[in-house]
């Protein structure tokens, strides 16, 4: 049988069991946890409260023009410093096992170091996990979402390498005051994000866009200053706090879009560039930056004329520092592309860039479900397929999905969230069956919140915020009922409907909360 007969069969066979898996009434294994996940700068707030600092997002939100797409910033956003109790009642009110929220860098130490600790940051932090401890939901903590402190940015941010120190004692500082209370500690969430998009282009801040250069220095610092909060956590935490410690990486699953050889390599290159580049130094035995990925940055280098790969080497020593520095892995994971290799490719990017270097041309695929953001359809199977991967080629590691979720334009019926949240649940499931370590999954996001350069357009939330009103009010959307159920069941049913959805939301939107709260 010829290979593509082959695999044509095989996926059909999937698809078949999809099918089949989709319409029955699934369990979760015994001891999987469910959480909801959001960030500091998307929901805090209180911007330049009680001692906190600029970060790097509070400048570029308001830059003129504004970056952002409607033109709004995070200062209020859902306002969570001030109303972290009502969070807290949402996360019990949903069941929530955990709960992942990140710290802000700047609230914690204004000008980046540990010579000024904020008690104001402190302070509100230590509410926060006390009310969460106190409801019985488990603090999952990320230690850097994006929000880099001002100061640290004038001296180059990710790309100073001395920033693992600057990075380990801020990680010190949060052992030191939260550790007693908090067990789960993501150290960076989505370093190919941090790096590719905010120094390798200027897709996000500080837009450093030093194309083909920046993104690698950052990426070497990104894994450096991990390795030294994992470390740091190993030999003088552990023992007595008994906590886990990990990395959120990001996984979009690329699918080639036809049996060409090429296109298989520029579906290799894509995974290599995009994850390849952080998961293989912590995750595989032999550690350090993929092969091709090292391969492929030295001979365009070469070519253009650099006398060293643009992409800075990892010691000896380093890789054996980053090899194996993480708990589990936080699987951030939300879509499918669709990846080619052709001559078009010439003078798409530019050179140097992450993207040349890379020689793939990534697309969507126009017949997916799409939602409100632009770069988001559901693809269920390529989550199914990505778990598959990763457990194949990083020794089958403790998995937490740390994010996922689907975004709409707003409204409190979002049967196209419950629709991609029942069909990737189902798929984590086939996942869990054939064999990946998955102990968790958290949907993204709890609340509605400001979605970076989106702004408020692109609505995440199991919970609607009214961002017009002072007190922020927080409705659940269908969703949220939906997602109550499995958790209280343990259970994926997909014929269960909330009794409190039975009637439509009347046109009236002042009266829409009649509806979701009366039975
Ligand atoms: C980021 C989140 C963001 C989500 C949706 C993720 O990669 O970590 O902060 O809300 O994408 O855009």
């Amino acid at each position: 049988m010829s290979p593509s007969i082959y695999s044509f069969l095989f996926l059909q066979l999937i698809s078949m069991n999809q099918v089949a898996s989709k319409s029955k009434v699934r369990s979760f294994p015994e001891g999987f946890v469910f959480g909801a996940s959001t960030s500091a700068y998307q929901i805090e707030g209180g911007a330049f409260d009680d001692g906190k600092a600029l970060s790097i997002w509070d400048v570029a939100s308001h830059e003129k023009p504004s970056p952002i797409k409607d033109g709004s910033t995070g200062d209020v956003s859902a306002n969570s410093y001030h109303f972290y109790k009502r969070d807290v009642e949402i996360m019990k009110d949903l069941g929530l096992d955990f709960y992942i929220f990140s710290v802000s860098w700047p609230r914690i130490l204004p000008d980046g170091f540990t010579n000024n600790v904020n008690k104001g940051g402190i302070d509100f932090y230590n509410k926060l996990i006390d009310e969460m401890i106190y409801n019985n939901i488990k603090p999952f903590i990320t230690m850097y979402h994006w929000d880099l402190p001002v100061q640290l940015q004038k001296l180059g941010g990710w790309t100073n390498p001395y920033i693992a120190d600057w990075f380990k004692d801020y990680a010190s500082v949060l052992f030191e005051n939260f550790g007693d209370r908090v067990k789960h500690w993501i150290t960076i969430n989505g370093p190919s994000e941090i790096c590719n998009d905010g120094y390798g282009s200027d897709l996000l801040p500080p837009t450093l866009n030093m194309t083909g250069i920046g993104g690698y220095m950052c990426a070497k610092n990104v894994l450096l200053a991990h390795a030294s909060a994992y470390h740091l956590y190993d030999e003088m935490y552990r023992e007595h706090q008994n906590g886990t410690i990990g990395i959120a990486l990001n996984f979009t699953w690329f699918e080639p879009t036809s049996d060409n050889p090429d296109d298989h390599h520029a579906t290799w290159d894509a995974k290599q560039f995009l994850f390849g580049a952080y998961a293989h130094p912590i995750f595989t035995k032999e550690g350090d930056f993929p092969e091709e990925f090292k391969r492929s940055v030295a001979a365009k280098s070469a070519e253009q004329g650099f006398k060293r790969s643009r992409l800075p080497e990892l010691t000896a020593a380093e890789v054996t520092a980053i090899r194996g520095s993480s708990d589990f892995l936080g699987f951030n994971s939300y879509t499918t592309k669709m990846v080619y290799r052709d001559a078009s490719i010439e003078g798409m990017y530019p050179v140097p860039s992450y993207m040349d270097d890379m020689g793939a041309v990534i697309v969507k695929d126009s017949t997916w479900p799409q939602s409100q953001s632009d770069w988001l359809q559901e693809v269920p199977w390529g989550f199914y397929k990505m778990l598959q991967e990763v457990s194949r080629l990083y020794d089958n590691p403790p998995i937490y999905i740390t994010e996922n979720g689907w975004s709409t334009s707003g409204g409190l019926l979002d049967e196209d969230r419950i629709r991609y949240l029942r069909n990737y649940l189902s798929a984590l499931l086939d996942a869990i069956d054939a064999g990946c370590n998955v102990q968790g999954y958290s949907v993204r996001s709890m609340i509605d919140s400001f979605e970076w350069r989106d702004g408020y357009t692109a609505k995440f939330g199991l919970y609607e915020v009214d961002f017009s009103n002072e007190d922020r009010s927080r409705t659940p959307r269908k969703s949220a009922f939906i997602y109550k159920e499995i958790i209280r069941s343990k259970l994926l049913d997909p014929h269960y409907e909330p009794e409190v959805y039975l009637e439509e939301v009347p046109e009236n939107e002042e009266k829409k909360d009649d509806y979701i709260y009366k039975k």
